[in-house]
């Protein structure tokens, strides 16, 4: 089976904020996305409002065709806007307000009873729950303990690796990683740094269902425009 391509398309709404205006709108991009071939649009609502707006996300909501997916922090605001908004899947990632983007994977030690808590509260509204975690057996395995619908994996030291024996390495730990979600029965996505080029190896990972993709499709949309870069990628994937 083929896999997903969500799209992130957080950065339109990152060139939108550096003038707070109202162009380029991410609610286009999403449109293109989908028209060339995105399986789901995916956006951050991070807690200082940097990029996406909670206006995109309403807009959103009713127009995205395939499925929405929102990234957000474990926080009783975010929350509150998953159960009001009702996304397709409610990615739960860690965030500070000083990195430039998501850095590692949640912390399933850390503030466990909250999470399970948060996770309890969306999964009974009928809400898909996915965490973003590093390729770690023991997240893994505390992931399915919580309660998660979905794992995405952090591919960010695969992504990061300067040289092919140590990206061989990382993609060792997420085929270790992957292998046991599906053991245990979570689909399996994953994200963080993925391009045209390091997308080849780990697309060769049967379990993983979806990848979310956004910093090199709006790369290179800048270029060829959302709609080649997105069918680009979708080549790639199949
Ligand atoms: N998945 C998650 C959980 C993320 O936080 C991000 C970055 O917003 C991505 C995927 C996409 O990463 P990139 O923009 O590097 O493709």
């Amino acid at each position: 089976m083929v896999a997903r391509l969500g799209v992130n398309i957080d950065h339109v709404a990152t060139v939108r904020q550096a003038r707070l205006g109202a162009e380029p709108d991410p609610v286009h991009a999403a449109v293109l996305a989908e028209l060339a071939g995105a399986d789901g649009i995916t956006v951050h609502l991070r807690e200082d409002r940097r990029h996406i707006l909670d206006r995109d996300l309403k807009i959103l909501r009713e127009t995205v065709k395939t499925k929405l997916n929102l990234e957000m922090a474990a926080t009783k605001e975010m929350v509150q806007i998953a159960l009001n908004i009702k996304p397709d899947c409610c990615t739960i990632v860690p965030e500070k307000r000083e990195e430039l983007t998501t850095e590692g994977g949640l912390d399933l030690k850390a503030n466990t009873n909250f999470l399970a808590k948060c996770i309890k509260t969306l999964t009974g509204a009928d809400l898909k729950v996915s965490l973003f975690i590093d390729p770690d057996i023991d997240a893994i395995k505390r992931a399915h303990m919580l309660g998660a619908d979905a794992i995405e994996i952090n591919t960010a030291r695969y992504s990061e690796a300067k040289s092919e024996k140590h990206e061989d390495e990382e993609l060792a730990h997420i085929i270790n990683a992957v292998k046991m979600a599906s053991k245990l029965n979570l689909e399996v996505l994953a994200g963080h740094g993925l391009n045209y080029v390091n997308i080849k190896k780990i697309s060769n990972i049967k379990e993983i269902v979806e990848y979310n993709i956004g910093h090199s499709i709006v790369s290179r949309a800048i270029f060829t425009g959302l709609g080649k870069a997105v069918r680009q990628m979708k080549e790639l994937l199949s």
